[in-house]
């Protein structure tokens, strides 16, 4: 058996290659373009795995995924691949649409033709047959206030930045592929995660790696924006439990049940730095926030409420906040050659070498 993933050089997908591979015989086939934010050095000890393969490619091109498909026969594919930065959609949103709607509308349609030509036996939506799985995100949903309730799955989309939007967009698609041409999909939307690979452009990484050199740690506006913070490998493991039990057509919000403001976050990660690796000059690691100019638009509170994972699913995150948290900054101070490599720059100049990417 096979599954077909996309996008799994990236930060969740690689998270996700590891996590299903630790208990899994399945074969991966994953499909990555390698932007800035693909880097295999995240799947450097899989190097040598049989049950892993990686294909340089874009999920846009139609060619290249039916030739997987014939080739590898997947009884699933997971679409992780988009550009994920609200920041740099702020500056080019072109991207995001080509990657996240064009991109997306492309793999459907590639899955749609291997799925229609599939024995009857595969294509039934009861029977555990073939299925297309689609990871997305808290942000279609829009800002809450401070009093508002956590999003359900019936919240109505209200997308407020080109990322969000584009990814709203894709899970629009998605949906309409399996309302009008029966495909068997399932769409999973997470809160903010993080964890290991997490490229360095967003917040938890870049405070961490700011800090240690002693970098400014910069925060937006007055740091009071809420996030639902969620352990990468509990969102790896909701993936893979939706994939295996979750009901065709539907929707399912994943979250931590971990609300907090992002300058408590980064005070969380100063004073966990201040004990594992103190400043050289004793003072902390808090005196380098600098406040700077908003994001616009800038969303004010995610949360997720993901009661239905786990009334249906029987799903709950392993990590509470102050564990996930903890062993995040463990494993930067443990990794700092693959800190190195992203921070220097050197994966791209090996991407560049092997794939010209
Ligand atoms: N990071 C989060 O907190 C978060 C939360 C909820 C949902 N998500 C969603 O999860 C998915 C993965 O997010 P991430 O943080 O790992 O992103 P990431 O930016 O770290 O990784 C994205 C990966 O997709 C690849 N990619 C980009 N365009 C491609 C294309 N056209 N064809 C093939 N590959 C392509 C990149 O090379 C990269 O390896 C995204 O769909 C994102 O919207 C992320």
């Amino acid at each position: 058996m096979t599954i077909l993933v996309t996008g799994c050089a990236g930060f969740i997908g690689s998270n996700f290659v590891h996590t299903w591979l630790a208990s899994s015989k399945e074969m991966v086939v994953n499909l990555d373009k390698l932007t800035y934010a693909g880097n295999l050095a995240n799947l450097d000890d899989l190097k040598d795995d049989k049950r892993h393969v990686f294909v340089h490619g874009d999920i846009g091109n139609r060619d290249l995924v039916a030739e997987l498909l014939t080739q590898y026969q997947p009884r699933a594919v997971l679409n992780f691949a988009a550009e994920s930065h609200v920041d740099r959609s702020i500056h080019g949103p072109g991207e995001f649409i080509q990657t996240n709607v064009l991109g997306t509308f492309n793999l459907l349609e590639s899955v749609r033709a291997y799925w229609t030509k599939l024995p009857e036996s595969n294509r039934d939506v009861n029977q555990q047959s073939f299925r297309f799985l689609h990871v997305s995100t808290d942000e279609v949903y829009g800002t809450l206030s401070a009093t508002d309730a956590p999003f359900k799955e019936t919240n109505p989309y209200e997308p407020n930045s080109p990322y969000s939007a584009s990814k709203a967009a894709s899970d629009h698609l998605v949906r309409a592929w399996h309302h009008t041409y029966g495909l068997p999909v399932l769409t999973t939307n997470c809160s903010n995660n993080y964890g290991p690979y997490h490229f360095p452009e967003k917040l938890i990484p870049l405070v961490i790696l700011n800090a240690l050199a002693g970098k400014p740690l910069p925060i937006y506006g007055d740091g009071q924006q809420v996030r639902d913070w969620l352990y990468v490998e509990d969102h790896c493991r909701a993936i893979a439990r939706v994939l295996e039990a979750g009901k065709v057509g539907e929707c399912y919000n994943i979250g931590g049940w971990n609300e907090k403001a992002n300058l408590d976050v980064v005070h969380t990660l100063c004073a966990i730095l201040d004990e594992l690796q103190p400043r050289a000059d004793g003072r902390a690691y808090a005196e380098q926030i600098t406040y700077v100019k908003d994001r616009p638009g800038h969303d004010r509170r995610y949360a997720m409420d993901a009661s239905k994972m786990e009334q249906e699913l029987g799903w709950r995150p392993r990590e509470t906040f102050d564990t996930g948290i903890r062993k995040t900054v463990q494993w930067y101070l443990a990794n700092q050659s693959w800190v190195e490599g992203v921070t220097s720059g050197a994966y791209r100049q090996w991407l560049d070498k092997h794939y010209g990417a």
